[in-house]
């Protein structure tokens, strides 16, 4: 161990090291994650974790918490204005519109699973780099898709054994809808200004929807107080009912939210969120909606679609918290039951070694001890680990052309010949 005056670095804050018992769930749940997308129809895409800094400011918006607050926006060497992502969503609808996929693809099915950066005050499940399981369904309007993703959302959690999540869900209506409603909330809210929080103010000329996803209490309070209602139209209603009327049908809950509107600017028609009460204040799992014009304002032709991401981290905790501590690292590492192989002197360390080599190419896990233990050691180093098996090479082994097998469960010793040793152990354990 290090002691702290030694330590110079340390992992940045809202950062973390993931290892142990703790990776063994992040790769479960990104399995299983992948598994419930696959089922859905959902394809695998990996993305930049830096792309231009102006993706994000044009999708998600430049009045937004994410683009003015949390971004991480550095200059390259050629003084170009480069951003770590703070979301997957642009990214995606950028890469969509950049190898012209809307020539060839009706709907492109797409989830990514990866690192987001924001520059956020760091707290229980609120981190600066944290992970994102982002699913998209770029080239279609349809109402039933967004019925998809929910259910594809909520399968996930039940597939992590995630119960009582709650789907929040609104419909913020079409970009003239929400021109109409920003113009009825503006006018709502300048007569009480001055309750507002500065941030709230100057969000009342440059994008007054943002006051209402503002973290502060006394502008949430108002906005509850004034009962605010946003405008939709025909279209949009009718989508909504429609979104409702599939939840239904397939039996998936879901409450409306009538003043969610999320913070990010791309969104129309449909936004949801997934809620999670073990989360406390940060209490959303995921969240999503659809953003029918973003193809279109990042170049690309006039296409529907629309998605959602889960937040790793909190899934984790929240899995965590129902299910109680995972189980240690090293019972889990169990699993592969790694045959031990033992040199009792340095005269046997080399050969050991290509007995190690030899039972690997052979598809069995095995492993040795580099630390020059004594036997008795790495025999209980083999015992805990649950080794099937441990492969002893000492100096009668050498003298006599053998090795000796020791059976792990029950103590039993054979001698076999050297040149046998990987038949003998594949016909004992066979492949891992
Ligand atoms: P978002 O609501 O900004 O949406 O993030 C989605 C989820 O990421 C959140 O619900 C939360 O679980 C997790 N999350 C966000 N910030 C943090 C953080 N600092 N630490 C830990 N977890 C965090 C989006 O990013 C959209 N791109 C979602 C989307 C996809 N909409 C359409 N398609």
């Amino acid at each position: 161990m290090v002691s702290d005056a030694q330590m110079e670095f340390r992992a940045l804050r809202g950062t973390e090291d993931v290892f142990g018992a703790a990776i063994q769930e992040w790769t479960l749940v990104e399995a299983r994650a992948r598994q419930v997308a696959h089922r859905f129809g959902y394809t695998e895409v990996r993305t930049p974790l830096i792309e231009e800094a102006q993706l994000f400011s044009r999708s998600v918006g430049d009045t937004t918490d994410i683009v003015q607050k949390e971004m991480y926006v550095f200059a390259d060497r050629g003084g170009r204005s480069i951003a770590l992502r703070p979301e997957g969503t642009a990214s995606l609808v950028r890469a969509y519109v950049e190898h012209e996929l809307f020539k060839t693809e009706g709907l492109v099915k797409w989830f990514s699973i990866g690192p987001m950066f924001r520059a956020e005050r760091p707290q229980a499940g609120r981190r600066r780099q944290f992970h994102q399981l982002g699913v998209e369904a770029i080239g279609a309007t349809h109402p039933l898709l967004d019925a998809e993703l929910m259910a594809l959302a909520m399968t996930l959690l039940q597939a992590c054994e995630i119960t009582n999540t709650r789907l929040c869900l609104n419909n913020v209506g079409c970009r003239q809808d929400r021109e109409r409603s920003s113009a009825a909330l503006r006018q709502q809210l300048t007569s009480h200004r001055a309750e507002l929080c500065k941030d709230c103010q100057a969000r009342l000329t440059r994008n007054v929807f943002r006051t209402l996803d503002c973290k502060r209490e006394s502008c949430r309070r108002l906005v509850q107080r004034l009962h605010v209602t946003l405008t939709r139209c025909a279209e949009c209603e009718q989508h909504h009912q429609a979104v409702l009327a599939a939840l239904r049908a397939i039996g998936i809950a879901c409450e409306e939210d009538a003043t969610m509107v999320r913070g990010l600017d791309y969104y129309t028609k449909t936004v949801f969120e997934l809620r999670h009460a073990v989360l406390g204040a940060q209490d959303a799992l995921g969240a999503g909606g659809r953003y029918d014009n973003l193809v279109q304002d990042l170049g690309g032709p006039a296409r529907g679609a629309s998605g959602f991401a889960l937040g790793l981290e909190r899934l984790l905790l929240v899995r965590q918290t129902l299910r109680g501590k995972p189980a240690a690292a090293s019972q889990e590492w169990n699993r592969h039951r790694h045959v031990a192989v033992l040199a009792l002197d340095d005269a046997t360390q080399q050969e050991a070694f290509c007995v190690v080599q030899q039972l690997r190419h052979a598809g069995i896990a095995a492993t040795m001890d580099f630390a020059g233990r004594s036997l008795k050691a790495q025999l209980r180093s083999a015992n805990k680990t649950g080794a099937p098996l441990a492969v002893l090479f000492g100096a009668q082994e050498r003298a006599q052309g053998t090795v000796t097998l020791k059976i792990m469960t029950d103590g039993t010793q054979v001698e076999v010949p050297r040149a046998e040793v990987v038949r003998a152990i594949q016909a004992r354990v066979g492949p891992s």
